[in-house]
């Protein structure tokens, strides 16, 4: 199996991400960036949204000649949705080997095999697969930022999200295994983790909370920098904050999702919170980090959404000045409460869209501005590697999250440095190095 070479598209959220090195590791192949060579095949997926399933299928259909020509080529589909059509796809789709579920990564190797000596196309989509955080990801060497998986699946039941369908009910990992996977990320010099999960703050095992993830966390050496992704706004507690603020290590920006800006459209969604009560924990989080920087996302035209209901949203907006946001337009989701709206609470999709462009010029807006306001101020950033757009930069983000541009020597990669921002950019900021 070592020598086989694997090409995986992963679509979607953290999670993905970290699942495909999940995937690279527990198949022990090479990666690859080219599929005309790879032995297997693999598109993790996602489900959040009717487009995202799209992608998934038409990225599937690129390889069908592929396929044909090479019948030993193993090409499977693995995430949400795998997990949410399960052995449909097979029918649906005649050059797919396997059907793999978020939480079956680790019978991977077994599916292949068993492919493999009988040429039997396989599903499994089960979610009680007992070693759920046994395999861990694969790690590139040099990269200096890396994902540890505190929890699986989601126990909050909003109306819209197909994620608790696809991923199943809220499964935490042992403090002990989270510590040891980030010890050994660590070792091999990581200098920045980021703490993922559904609703990662809601973390809690054996009578620890994630205050105490955060504290045990703190204690690491040469663990610079400590994020989570993503925070669910009621799980925020004092003991939470209270960490946040204790730790020096953790950075001082927080993606708080809040989804609408309308009481009513709020508890439509079932999110629990009002917006005075977000608002509230945000000032809390505020009084204890003067200096943090909150993301969200929000949607735009959920079922019964009124002119005024998006009003309220563009309030919220003018009152939290986010530093970015992610907006959608509603897409129901098969099985979800919300998919089962009809008639006159569907929102015209010209009215959503309408809505939505308004929404994320503002956003645009602020977040340009609040990129300018950084220019003259001296920022700590950790050095990732060269820039993407031009290697003549090095990249790295700062504290709160933006990503840092700037000129020096290649070897500071995995060191915080301090750089003087010279330039704020809708997308980033450009700066120069301070000896
Ligand atoms: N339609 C549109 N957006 C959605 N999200 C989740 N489910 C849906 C849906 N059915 C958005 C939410 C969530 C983000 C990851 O995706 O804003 O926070």
């Amino acid at each position: 199996m070592g020598t086989k070479k694997l090409y995986i598209e992963t679509y979607g959220c953290q999670m993905n991400e970290y699942d495909t090195d999940r995937i690279k590791n527990a198949l022990d192949a090479e990666p690859t960036d080219d599929p005309k060579s790879a032995d297997i095949i693999i598109v993790n997926t996602c489900a959040i949204r009717d487009k995202a399933d799209q992608k998934a299928f038409s990225s599937l259909g690129k390889f069908k000649s592929r396929k044909a020509n090479d019948p030993n080529v193993i090409v499977g589909i693995s995430g949400c949705v795998a997990q949410l059509y399960g052995d449909k796809l097979l029918k649906k789709i005649p050059h797919l080997d396997f059907v793999l579920g978020p939480r079956a990564i680790p019978k991977l190797p077994d599916i292949i095999a068993r492919i493999e000596s009988e040429k039997r196309r396989t599903v499994e989509t089960s979610y009680d697969i007992e070693e759920l955080f046994e395999i861990e990801p694969y790690h590139k060497e040099g990269k200096v930022t890396a994902f540890v998986s505190v929890q699986q699946g989601c126990n909050k039941r909003c109306t819209y999200c197909i994620v608790p369908t696809v991923r199943g009910d809220e499964v935490n990992r042992d403090l002990n295994d989270i510590l040891r996977e980030t010890n050994n990320l660590v070792s091999k010099g990581v200098r920045e983790i980021s703490f993922i999960g559904q609703t990662v703050n809601s973390w809690k095992k054996d009578g620890h909370k994630f205050g105490d993830l955060i504290r045990a966390a703190g204690e690491i050496e040469n663990l610079d920098r400590i994020r989570f992704t993503t925070s669910y706004p009621r799980d925020i507690t004092k003991k939470m904050i209270d960490a946040m603020k204790d730790v020096p290590q953790v950075c001082h920006h927080l993606h708080l999702p809040v989804q609408s800006g309308s009481d009513k459209v709020l508890s439509m969604m079932k999110r629990t919170y009002t917006r005075q009560w977000y608002v509230d924990t945000i000032n809390r989080l505020k009084d204890a980090i003067p200096d943090i920087t909150i993301s969200t996302d929000i949607i735009i035209g959920f079922p019964g959404e009124t002119d005024q209901d998006f009003q309220e949203t563009m309030s919220l907006m003018r009152e939290m000045e986010f530093e970015s946001s992610y907006s959608f337009k509603f897409s129901p989701r098969p099985g979800t409460v919300a998919a089962e709206y009809s008639g006159e609470d569907i929102v015209d999709p010209q009215v959503a869209s309408a809505r939505l462009s308004e929404l994320q010029a503002y956003q645009k807006e602020i977040t340009e501005t609040k990129n300018q306001s950084r220019v003259g101020k001296i920022e700590k950033v950790l050095v990732e590697g060269e820039s993407r757009n031009d290697p003549e930069f090095l990249s790295g983000r700062t504290d709160h999250n933006r990503i840092l541009n700037f000129k020096g020597p290649k070897d500071l990669v995995g060191k915080t440095v301090e750089v003087e921002v010279k330039e704020g950019l809708l997308n980033s900021l450009r700066g120069e190095l301070v000896v």
